[in-house]
């Protein structure tokens, strides 16, 4: 903190950073008070930027006292100038936000007052709603999504030695489950558009080792399944869905995660439903059902003892609770994806009108995409460094923003035991250097959209006019 004692024309230059009508009463006041000889002591808080305080004035915000004035100097007036840094923005947008209702709580709080926390009839259900929503013939739920996919690997008999061809551009959970069993994510490279595994480099990274496709319907988009569908029936491969950010994704109105071998959804709480944790396979194959019920269940049988195991397997369950949760949840996803479509289209409505900025490509025909977070690019004149500019412009205005993704093959885990590198897959890097993904939610306002996309644009103005035109 800086205590001034200063002339006229310090003071005044002191308050000229700060804009708009609280700057101008400001000037005002003080040029009044100068002219009138007041003595003005001039406080000035230096706070680095960073996380707002919720607005909060400076004695509640943990900020310094005032100093002491002298006695004798009873005229003095002390006025806190906050810089740039610490004032509020004006609206805080989240990422994402659930979707939970009375009837969601009740139906928790109803298990809550049976004996069937884990185990009881809610999973049954859950598993029944879901595969009657996405017209799968079994459904069985585990503990997240990376479970799903890890019991499918597991199950499918994927171990040392084989390969599974999965895309670059996704969580790290696609490719860290081959890795669980031993076998070896192997990439191929996107279609700069549509963001989705491009059905002829997968063909180019099958080799004799392959085993299975891992392909991945990238925020709701569906990849191009029939093609990589075919792909694999030529090729006598395995098919895993991974459809963890898809669930209401459709192509000629048959669910995305219902093509393959199997497919997983997944209900972390910024996904189309939520369960907190939790995840759901679907399958057409009885026998790879039943092997993922033993595999969530400590390697148990179907009907077999507490304390018999057939196999290795892992406590995968979700507990009768979250089960509750998600068959609440499950039926209003239909409201849940068209909320995510209106603001889709309200955030593309405004988005276009922003040079500089992509805004994701449209559904291909017979295609839903169910939203799951809502990514813009920068156009390809832009840097990383650029876009991380306007991430951090975007965070100083309270909205909320994230780098959708970084490529699998870069997390540093990847790169130290494969040896990747930047280069190696370079449409996946070349997207991944430029996204932004933007608030989302079923709930999110006009309002929102509107603040977030001004923000965007005046982010974008502080960046090198060049790169703008
Ligand atoms: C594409 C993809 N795969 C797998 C997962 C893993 O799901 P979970 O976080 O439930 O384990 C996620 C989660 O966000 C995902 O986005």
């Amino acid at each position: 903190m800086k205590t001034d004692r200063p002339g006229i024309a310090h003071t005044l230059r002191r308050a000229l950073p700060s804009p708009g009508i609280a700057g101008f009463v400001l000037k005002a006041t003080l040029a009044a008070l100068l002219i009138a000889g007041t003595p003005v002591a001039l406080t000035t808080l230096l706070r680095p930027a960073g996380p707002h305080p919720q607005a909060t004035p400076p004695a509640r915000a943990g900020l310094p006292p005032l100093p002491d004035l002298p006695r004798r100097d009873s005229r003095a007036l002390v006025i806190y100038i906050h810089q740039d840094s610490t004032r509020q923005p004006p609206m805080k947008v989240p990422l994402s936000r659930p979707d939970i209702s009375s009837e969601d709580i009740e139906a928790v709080v109803s298990v809550l007052k049976t004996p069937n926390l884990s185990l009881g009839p809610e999973v049954a259900a859950f598993e029944s709603a879901v595969s009657t929503t996405v017209r799968s013939p079994h459904a069985v739920a585990v503990s997240s999504g990376t479970a799903g996919l890890h019991c499918l690997v597991r199950a499918l008999g994927i171990g040392p030695g084989d390969e599974v061809v999965t895309s670059p551009f996704s969580f790290v959970a696609s490719a860290n489950v081959m890795l669980f069993e031993g076998a070896r994510p192997v990439f191929a490279d996107i279609n700069p558009e549509t963001l989705d595994l491009d059905p002829e480099a997968v063909e180019r990274a099958i080799t004799r080792r392959t085993k299975a496709l891992l392909p991945v319907h990238v925020f709701g988009r569906p990849c191009r399944i029939t093609e990589i569908s075919a792909l694999a029936g030529r090729h006598g491969l395995k098919l895993i869905e991974d459809a963890c950010e898809a669930l209401g994704t459709t192509v000629a109105r048959r669910h995305a995660g219902t093509f393959g071998d199997a497919g997983v959804y997944a209900f972390y709480p910024n996904k189309q439903m939520t369960t907190g944790e939790g995840g759901m396979i679907v399958t057409g194959d009885e026998d790879l059902a039943a092997a993922c019920r033993s595999l969530r269940n400590q390697g148990r049988a179907e009907g077999g003892g507490w304390l018999e195991h057939v196999q290795l397997g892992y406590n995968y369950r979700l507990p009768d609770i979250l089960c509750a949760l998600g068959r609440s949840q499950v039926s209003r996803l239909e409201e849940f994806v068209a909320g995510r479509e209106r603001v889709a289209r309200s955030y593309i409505a405004r988005l276009t009108e922003i040079p500089g900025v992509i805004p994701p490509a449209p559904a291909r025909p017979g295609e839903r995409i169910s939203w799951f977070v809502f990514v813009v690019r920068l156009a390809e004149e832009f840097s990383r460094a650029d876009r991380d500019a306007v991430l951090a412009s975007l965070r100083a205005a309270g909205v909320e923003c994230r780098n959708y993704f970084v490529p699998i093959h870069l997390q540093p885990f990847y790169r130290e035991r494969f040896g990747f590198k930047e280069g190696d897959f370079p449409v996946t890097e070349a997207i991944a250097a430029r996204t932004i993904a933007l608030p989302f939610h079923n709930r999110l306002t006009e309002d929102e959209v509107d603040y977030v996309a001004r923000q965007l644009a005046a982010a974008l103005r502080t960046l090198p006019a060049s790169k703008r035109a």
